[in-house]
């Protein structure tokens, strides 16, 4: 064979390996949606459980879990008061809401709310959320507007979102202490538009169900 043809085949073979293991590496990806195949595994293609899914492992069955008893996220710090300690709670917290009623703070707290609370309060915080339509709690008690719910303090519905009440979940441990007073000041909002007051400027436009926890994300 003439020094020609090698250099020819040589090219060639070089062209088909490369583009073999382009195709296979994913690299050549035009060719498929499929994942890539990976010889070395990358990190983005990791074993994962879907929220809200099955996972036998787990003796109950359920992929989401609860933080294991006694850790704290790195920015948290525990919640003292268990859910029926109201009183201690309320002596604890009763210097109220450190935060400022700020537009930002509003903003924030209509967020967290929405994301975390509308499914059950609904967005209005007037208790017929999706999930107590579908047959989750009473509507009267999860009625956040209701007479005797404005009466509450401040410290007061902290506990609660922090601690639960009865079916209600404790939230301390993944909503941070920061937000929950700001979701404090946003319930107040809906309350006092519930009653006739009207919503303080900008939250005012926004509270109308139609927001999404995306807007402010
Ligand atoms: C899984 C559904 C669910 C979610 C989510 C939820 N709650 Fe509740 N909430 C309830 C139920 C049910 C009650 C009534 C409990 C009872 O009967 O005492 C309640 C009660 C309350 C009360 C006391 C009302 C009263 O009149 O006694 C407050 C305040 C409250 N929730 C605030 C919140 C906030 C704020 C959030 C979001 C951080 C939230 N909840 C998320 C179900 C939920």
């Amino acid at each position: 064979m003439s020094t020609a043809w090698k250099i020819i085949i040589g090219v060639l073979l070089a062209v088909v390996a490369t583009f073999t293991i382009g195709v296979l590496s994913g690299k050549i990806w035009w060719f498929s949606e499929d994942p890539p195949l990976m010889v070395i595994p990358d990190m983005d293609d990791q074993f994962h459980l879907k929220p809200q899914g099955e996972a036998r492992f787990f003796a109950d069955n359920r992929a989401q879990r609860d933080p294991v008893e006694g850790t704290l996220p790195r920015q948290g710090r525990s919640y003292p008061f268990a859910m029926g300690d109201v009183d201690s709670a309320e002596k604890y917290f009763a210097a109220g809401n450190p935060l400022p009623k700020t537009e930002f703070v509003l903003a924030r707290g209509q967020n967290r709310f929405n994301t975390f609370c509308s499914p059950c309060h609904n967005y209005t915080g007037t208790g017929d959320g999706l999930v107590q339509r579908r047959g989750f709690g009473n509507q009267e008690t999860m009625n956040l507007t209701r007479p005797a719910a404005r009466e509450y303090s401040d410290a007061k519905i902290f506990h609660v979102i922090s601690a639960g009440q009865n079916i209600m979940p404790a939230y301390a441990d993944r909503i941070s202490e920061t937000d929950r007073w700001a979701i404090v000041h946003y319930v107040r909002e809906l309350q006092s538009k519930a009653a006739g007051g009207g919503l303080s400027g900008a939250s005012a436009s926004r509270a109308n169900g139609s927001t999404t926890s995306k807007n402010m994300q």
